[in-house]
């Protein structure tokens, strides 16, 4: 017989307790908790899966290789680091409006070859209709489905047998041995639960579409993140076009590498080169911008930095950072202020990293103390320099990894200096590069070498 069950559940971290709370004893946040009537069944679905396991020694398992399916997205192949692997359940996250829905069903449509079945729980099959057609793709392969029940959406996959499985998106889904609601801590653990065994007993991959909330996790519940294999970010701002996407776990290859789309009017187009996008219209006579030779996952790609200093027009002066760490600014602006004697503390500083992308990268440090300090004495830099440096608190400048791909990149692109540190110098030849390596040790030099 199934036994009625209430618990309170945090909304935030998705922690369990038998009584109310005010402040969660695992996230310390306040107010998070809420009652859920979860209704578990004797022999059910919480079981573990009902096919016979049994331990196996280590060296008795036969390493069958490694099996992914390459998708025709080769982005995304990229950040799931070569492909997708078979029943693998993968987090799509994303802000609302970001292109979450476009790029799924875009792969869905594009994959040749492959059954791929969409289900949504916002979206009716007319509406999903109407977005195929404006990405102007035809695939009799690729099936729809609108449905929010999990039960008669596991009845409808035994059926299609589907090679591929997109949730559009789990928020949506809910079970009927929950009575809590759609989007419910106890609602996206149970039915992510029942999604996740489909996937390792059929060996089909799956993707789990979801919301994020306005502080940036998935929905509150860190749960989801520990139980999918992989968790892919697509992010970017609305305005711009360019989109981006990382892995922020992935069970079966790194983690740093991004794939970059330009959303279009026809759906998402992958970006194959990145530099030539982020900096392809400057105008070479401003002050206050700089290009770094910046790098992700094993990708370098050049992007401009945008800087402006001016009088601060109130008591205290403003810092504002798109794109780049606010607390990584400050600490540039105090090493400029402190070890180098400019005085940035009575102005306001802005910083926009252009196309609206977010780096973390440490190696365009460079390029931001350039940048300001070009606006800050309103002297442009000559458009074919480029930098690639950390600085340290000391004014230092400081090497950075993988420094030849980054002055290669420079060089293809047509830059004719670049600026990096001279203890990157070890091991490099300037003879190997058409581009001239310039050498600096302390910010000075570099102050003297631009605008002295
Ligand atoms: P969508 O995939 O619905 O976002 P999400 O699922 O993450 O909420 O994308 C919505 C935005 O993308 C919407 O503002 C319209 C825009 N868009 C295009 O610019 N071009 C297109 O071809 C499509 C399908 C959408
Ligand atoms: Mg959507």
């Amino acid at each position: 017989m199934a036994k009625l069950k209430k618990a309170f559940f945090c909304q935030n971290c998705g922690a369990q307790a038998s009584k109310w709370v005010g402040k969660c004893p695992s996230c310390n946040e306040w107010n998070t908790y809420v009652e859920e009537i979860i209704q578990k069944e004797e022999t059910g679905s919480n079981r573990v899966s009902t096919t016979k396991s049994k331990p196996i020694a280590i060296d008795k398992i036969e390493n069958k290789g490694e099996i992914r399916y390459r998708t025709p997205d080769n982005e995304l192949n990229r950040v799931l680091g070569g492909g997708l692997v078979p029943g693998s359940l993968e987090l799509f996250g994303g802000e609302p409006g970001i292109g979450k829905s476009t790029l799924l069903l875009q792969l869905a449509l594009k994959w040749r070859g492959i059954k791929v079945l969409y289900i949504s729980g916002e979206e009716s099959e007319q509406q999903i209709k109407m977005r195929a057609e404006r990405i102007g793709i035809e695939n009799n392969q690729c099936y729809l489905l609108a449905e929010t029940s999990i039960q008669s959406i596991l009845q409808h996959l035994e059926q299609v047998e589907a090679d591929v499985v997109v949730i559009d998106s789990i928020q949506t889904l809910h079970s009927s041995l929950i009575e809590s609601a759609a989007g419910s801590i106890s609602q996206i653990r149970e039915c992510s639960g029942q999604l996740m065994r489909f996937a390792k007993e059929t060996n089909t991959p799956v993707f789990l579409i979801g919301h994020i909330n306005k502080e940036g996790s998935i929905a509150g519940p860190k749960v989801l993140e520990h139980m999918v294999d992989v968790v892919l970010q697509f992010e970017g701002d609305r305005n711009h076009m360019y989109r981006l996407l990382r892995s922020s776990k992935n069970r079966f290859g790194p983690t740093n590498e991004i794939g970059i789309y330009e959303m279009q009017g026809s759906g998402l187009r992958e970006v194959v080169n990145p530099s030539e996008i982020l900096i392809s219209n400057r105008d070479e006579h401003l002050s206050g911008s700089a290009i770094a030779a910046s790098l992700e996952g094993m990708r370098p790609m050049l992007i401009e930095i945008q800087s402006l200093v001016s009088s601060a027009a109130y008591g205290t002066p403003q810092r504002s950072a798109t794109g780049f760490d606010l607390r990584r600014l400050n600490m540039l602006l105090a090493v400029l202020e402190k070890r180098c004697g400019f005085r940035l503390g009575v102005k306001d500083v802005f910083l926009n990293i252009a196309g609206g992308i977010r780096v973390e990268d440490p190696a365009i440090d460079l390029a931001v103390v350039s940048a300001i300090l070009s606006s800050s004495e309103d002297i442009p830099i000559d458009s074919k320099s480029c930098f690639a440096a950390e600085v340290g608190l000391s004014g230092e400048i400081r090497p950075v990894n993988k420094i030849e791909q980054r002055i290669l990149e420079g060089q293809k692109l047509g830059f004719e200096r670049i600026f990096i540190s001279k203890y990157n110098m070890k091991g490099l030849n300037s003879s190997d590069f058409s581009i001239q390596l310039i050498a600096v040790g302390k910010i000075e030099e570099v102050f003297n070498q631009l605008f002295g």
